[in-house]
């Protein structure tokens, strides 16, 4: 009786471990998701004029991107490496491969973005500060991404 408790407790605290760390992909896959439509459903429409300019908006979008940048840095821990993928792209390993790359990959984001907040004024200045921001979006995922075969 008591081992069964035993082993049913030990069974309860691996199935936790791996619920954890599967909150923590889903996490940062929500937040890409989130990235994604920022950029791909607010900030390119309207600077190619398809969407009408609305800073509200876009200052919504551009917090949105700060706090994923804040959040970046613990969001890959060593354990969710692990982790089974069933989504369309997964975290590569060089993401604790080369820690310092990464960190680097994350302050050129961090940095797109905090400069970009005091920049997007208008359609012209969106325009010009977009593609800092797109590239340390593909700067990262170059190295750090990998698409789920
Ligand atoms: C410092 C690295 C880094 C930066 C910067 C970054 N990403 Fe990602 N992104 C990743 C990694 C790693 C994955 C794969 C794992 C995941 O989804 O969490 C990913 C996945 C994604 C996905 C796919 C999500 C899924 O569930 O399959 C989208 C969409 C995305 N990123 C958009 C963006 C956009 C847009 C930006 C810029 C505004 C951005 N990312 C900036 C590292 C980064």
């Amino acid at each position: 009786m008591r081992r069964s408790v035993l082993v049913a407790a030990a069974i309860l605290l691996g199935a936790t471990a791996v619920v954890a760390q599967q909150a923590e992909i889903e996490q940062s896959h929500a937040l890409m998701k989130a990235n994604g439509k920022n950029l791909g459903g607010v900030l390119s429409p309207m600077a190619r004029g398809d969407k009408p300019y609305d800073q509200a908006a876009i200052n919504t979008a551009l917090t949105q991107l700060d706090e994923t940048a804040k959040k970046l840095p613990s969001l890959y821990p060593a354990s969710v490496k692990a982790v089974k993928q069933t989504s369309e792209y997964t975290p590569s390993p060089k993401i604790w491969d080369d820690r310092p790359g990464f960190d680097a990959a994350i302050a050129a984001f961090s940095k797109a973005v905090t400069e970009a907040k005091g920049k997007i004024k208008d359609v012209d200045s969106l325009k010009a500060t977009l593609p800092t921001i797109g590239k340390s979006c593909s700067g990262c995922h170059e190295t750090f991404r990998v698409k789920n075969s």
